[in-house]
């Protein structure tokens, strides 16, 4: 894990435009801040899906094709504090259905935090966390023979770029049986006016999420960055329908990392990009599902429709 995080940083940093992945915003005091974002009145993703899972929650049931005698399995790919999967593990509890939880994350705190809140809520739902990376935790998707439900909430899919959305979900495609099913919610296309304010808060809460990747190399790996130094830039090009997030250097500055035995040169005004976050409509998931096996058989949207959650199936 920290070799990995290591390797991405030296990569992301030695590049002429610099980069830092984003999966590695969810510490402890990331994921903490993510539950702020989450809560920010610009932020309408959040809003947007809970009332997707608290309206339509029959009509999703509806959608998975289950029964009461099979049991089946709900994966959750970035489960992160589950709020909108409560809606609808509450139901299926509530209902007698028979099934095991597995949320999967990248965080460790995220998961044993949120252990802990469904075992208060529900206290006999079967929950087996599982700690990694998306791509890595598909290889053990299909060692039983059980229906598999699959989550991909969130618009967590919006941090990959089109060639590995594509490649991740013909992946998870061919590690899915016949009647599997994944509910994947997408952020829609929308104008810019609504899709910016949510990356550039008025707060400095996303800000703060942003710097707090530099704060993480400082303790992990022992560098000095003087968080003060840089900003938070956040752009949406409404064409393309993709927001971006940048850290900028404010100054002409060295930072050194002990930890990779290098020190970093920023230009006054060089960008670091730290995120992408896509959004969707109905021709771009159908072109990255193209080649996957994998259609889209339903869409549930809110009142607004700023935020869809789609049923795939096999082909
Ligand atoms: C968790 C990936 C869905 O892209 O909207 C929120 C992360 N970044 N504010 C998103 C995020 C900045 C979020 N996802």
């Amino acid at each position: 894990m920290k070799k990995n995080f290591k390797n991405a940083v030296r990569n992301g940093l030695s590049k002429a435009n610099k980069t830092l992945p984003s999966k590695y915003f969810y510490d402890a005091i990331g994921d903490k801040i993510f539950v702020k974002i989450m809560h920010m009145p610009e932020y309408y993703l959040t809003r947007a899906e809970q009332e997707i899972f608290k309206n339509k929650v029959d009509e999703i049931v509806t959608y998975l094709k289950i029964n009461k005698e099979n049991p089946f399995e709900i994966i959750e790919l970035g489960a992160g504090d589950g709020t909108k999967t409560k809606l609808l593990l509450k139901e299926l509890t509530s209902n007698n259905f028979n099934f095991k939880y597995v949320p999967i994350d990248i965080s460790n705190d995220a998961l044993i935090n949120l252990k802990n809140s469904l075992s208060k809520k529900f206290n006999s739902l079967i929950v087996e966390t599982k700690q990694g990376d998306y791509f890595e935790v598909l290889d053990d998707l299909n060692k039983n023979n059980i229906k598999k439900i699959i989550l991909f909430l969130g618009s967590n899919i919006g941090n990959m770029s089109d060639e590995n959305a594509t490649l991740f979900l013909q992946k998870l495609s061919s590690k899915m049986h016949k009647n599997d099913i994944v509910l994947l919610g997408t952020d829609v296309i929308k104008n810019k006016n609504i899709v910016l304010p949510a990356y550039s808060d008025a707060a400095g809460i996303t800000k703060r999420f942003n710097l707090n990747l530099l704060t993480r190399i400082n303790n992990e790996l022992g560098a000095n960055f003087n968080i003060d130094n840089f900003d938070h830039l956040a752009t949406y090009t409404e064409n393309e329908g993709i927001a971006r997030s940048f850290l900028v250097s404010k100054i002409k500055q060295s930072v050194n990392i002990k930890g990779l035995e290098k020190t970093f040169e920023f230009e006054k005004g060089e960008k670091i990009h730290t995120e992408n976050s896509r959004k969707y409509n109905d021709e771009i998931l159908e072109s990255v599902l193209k080649n996957s096996g994998l259609q889209i058989s339903e869409k549930l949207m809110d009142s607004k429709k700023y935020f869809a959650d789609y049923i795939l199936t096999k082909k």
